[in-house]
């Protein structure tokens, strides 16, 4: 590719983030070029696709972001919708988070913004819940989406309708910057294993829990998560039960996604563990005790990007022609839409509105330092 060939903007990052922003700035007629390493590891394919900034119990500015993108998901998916001809699984099922006592509910960061239960009406939310459960918490504004068979193909079906062109198996080696400190190009291995560097003057960073291995001083590390799929039968579990460390996502098909562990020290070490198996399993039979006997379809394991405050990072990076929308920990299916929005203005030099000039300084890069 000549600098006059390459597109305007470098896409690093071929997951959700990737796909969801190479998206948004094609459907502005920019042009783009997304580069993936492996598409199988993007977090994209590994989550169980809630968008529930209100059972995940977010609080402060990072709630904020996800109550602003949850509104934003119907508007999203229509788009993605129109310009692939296929659904995304978008599913308003409501969330129900279940208590043990009354005092770890009233306790919950969003106990305010759900509908109270009693042991009566948790009976009548999910049938077959464990005994343990006295209470619980019903987000009906959250929900769901079918990322890994459905949103993952829509979107990429989408950017290729849109002309985003794609390099695929290709490893990002270094990011060049000229004299005066401005992204210029990127040095990447091809996957026929040859070195190339291709000129670029705005790049934008979604690699997701390898975001550091480009850009050091970016404070993203990986939180390994182990999960499964049962098959129920369908319609057994109308809504999401968001357990203590383990949740069940009941797919429209009856697929029950069950996540997940959360492991700070396991680093990128591939592979299941009898430990986190067994963790899961432990949380299926205390929260849906029938499902124990439904039949396990996959078992499957991922790296979250997470930050210091589990927070996202975005708009500009370190140096100038570099963006960033990476570390988003457990909330990325949730925080796409919000994340493509404000990445594709800020890339276009669009002067943000107040709400989104907020948020880009409240999940600005070097948040962390004194
Ligand atoms: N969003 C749930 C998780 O990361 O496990």
């Amino acid at each position: 590719m000549t600098p006059a060939q390459t597109p305007a903007t470098l896409v690093l990052g071929g997951g959700l983030m990737g796909l969801a922003i190479a998206h948004q700035l094609a459907r502005h007629n920019q042009t783009v070029l997304v580069i993936s390493r492996r598409r199988s590891e993007a977090a994209g394919f590994v989550a169980a696709g809630m968008l529930a900034p209100h059972a995940e119990g977010l609080s402060g500015d990072l709630l904020r972001l996800g109550q602003a993108s949850l509104e934003g998901i119907p508007r999203w998916v229509a788009q993605i919708e129109s310009d692939s001809g296929l659904s995304c699984g978008l599913r308003t099922s409501g969330i129900v988070v279940p208590f043990r006592t009354a005092s770890e509910r009233d306790a919950y960061p969003t106990a305010q913004l759900g509908l109270t239960l009693d042991r009566a009406s948790l009976d009548r939310e999910i049938p077959g819940l464990g005994p343990d459960w006295t209470t619980g918490l019903l987000f009906e504004q959250d929900g769901q989406i079918d990322n890994r068979r459905r949103l993952m193909r829509a979107l990429e079906r989408a950017c290729v309708s849109l002309g985003v062109q794609f390099m695929e198996g290709a490893e990002v080696i270094d990011l060049e910057r000229d004299s005066a400190g401005h992204l210029c190009g990127i040095h990447l291995r091809s996957a026929e294993g040859s070195e190339q560097h291709l000129h670029c003057r705005q790049a934008v960073l979604c690699s997701g829990a390898w975001s550091q291995h480009l850009v050091p001083e970016l404070p993203v590390f990986p939180v390994k998560g182990q999960m499964l799929s049962l098959q129920g039968p369908r319609e057994a579990l109308k809504r999401v039960i968001f357990g203590p460390g383990i949740y069940l996502v009941p797919r429209e098909d009856g697929l029950i996604v069950v996540g997940a562990t959360s492991e700070r020290d396991a680093g990128f070490a591939e592979g299941l563990t009898p430990d986190g198996q067994k963790q899961l399993q432990t949380g299926i039979n205390s929260l849906l005790p029938m499902a124990a006997n439904w039949p396990p379809m996959e078992r499957w394991w991922g790296f979250r990007p997470c930050t210091p405050d589990e927070g996202p990072l975005l708009g500009s990076g370190p140096f100038p022609g570099l963006w960033l929308a990476c570390g988003h920990h457990r909330n990325g299916v949730l925080l796409a839409a919000i994340t493509a929005e404000l990445t594709a203005g800020a890339v276009m030099q669009k002067a943000p509105n107040a709400a989104a000039k907020a948020l880009l300084e409240a999940f600005r890069w070097n948040r962390f330092e004194n």
